[in-house]
């Protein structure tokens, strides 16, 4: 379990966990509302300098991020998803994408058959902008991936 105290300190997490993503990873944010899934997921797309910001629209499920002659990010809001054959709908490119999926976990293992869940938590600490990040790995490139990134973020 990491501690990430700012919401700066959130989107430099997300820039660790992105320097060890390749195509085909897939990266699963749980947490309340508010609890800084975009704010990281910022930082991932900071770090593989994608084209267009990370945001939350209201509207787009899937945003495809470009990038120069490398893995495209994805980023998916599933919040309004409510199983998995909307998601997998979708017809996202999952093996040649880099996909980063908020409100992914419970529907995630029907589609893809590894990956990294980071689970977000604000209610360790009484200060507001205090988080904690909790690696859970599915299969073994999402233990690769804890591994990394935990060696990583000290
Ligand atoms: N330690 C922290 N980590 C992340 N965000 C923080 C932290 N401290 C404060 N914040 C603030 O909390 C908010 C997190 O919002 P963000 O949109 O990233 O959450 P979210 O989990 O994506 O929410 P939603 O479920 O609505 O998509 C931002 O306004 C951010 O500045
Ligand atoms: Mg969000």
């Amino acid at each position: 379990m990491f501690t990430v105290s700012t919401a700066d300190d959130m989107d430099r997490f997300g820039r660790v966990v992105a320097r060890h993503l390749r195509a085909g990873d897939v990266v699963c944010l749980t947490g309340e509302l508010g609890a800084g899934k975009t704010t990281l997921t910022r930082g991932v797309g900071a770090e593989l300098d994608v084209r267009g910001t990370v945001t939350s629209p209201t509207f787009v499920i899937a945003r495809t991020h470009p990038r120069t002659d490398a893995a495209p990010l994805v980023h998916v809001d599933a919040y309004r998803l409510t199983h998995a054959s909307e998601l997998e709908d979708l017809d996202l490119d999952w093996e040649n994408s880099i996909t980063v999926v908020e409100w992914g976990a419970g529907m995630l293992d029907a589609i893809v058959d590894e990956w990294l869940e980071l689970v977000i938590d604000r209610s360790h600490s009484a200060d507001d902008d205090v988080r904690t990040v909790t690696v859970h790995a599915h299969g073994p490139r999402g233990n690769e991936l804890a591994d990394s990134i935990g060696r990583a973020w000290s």
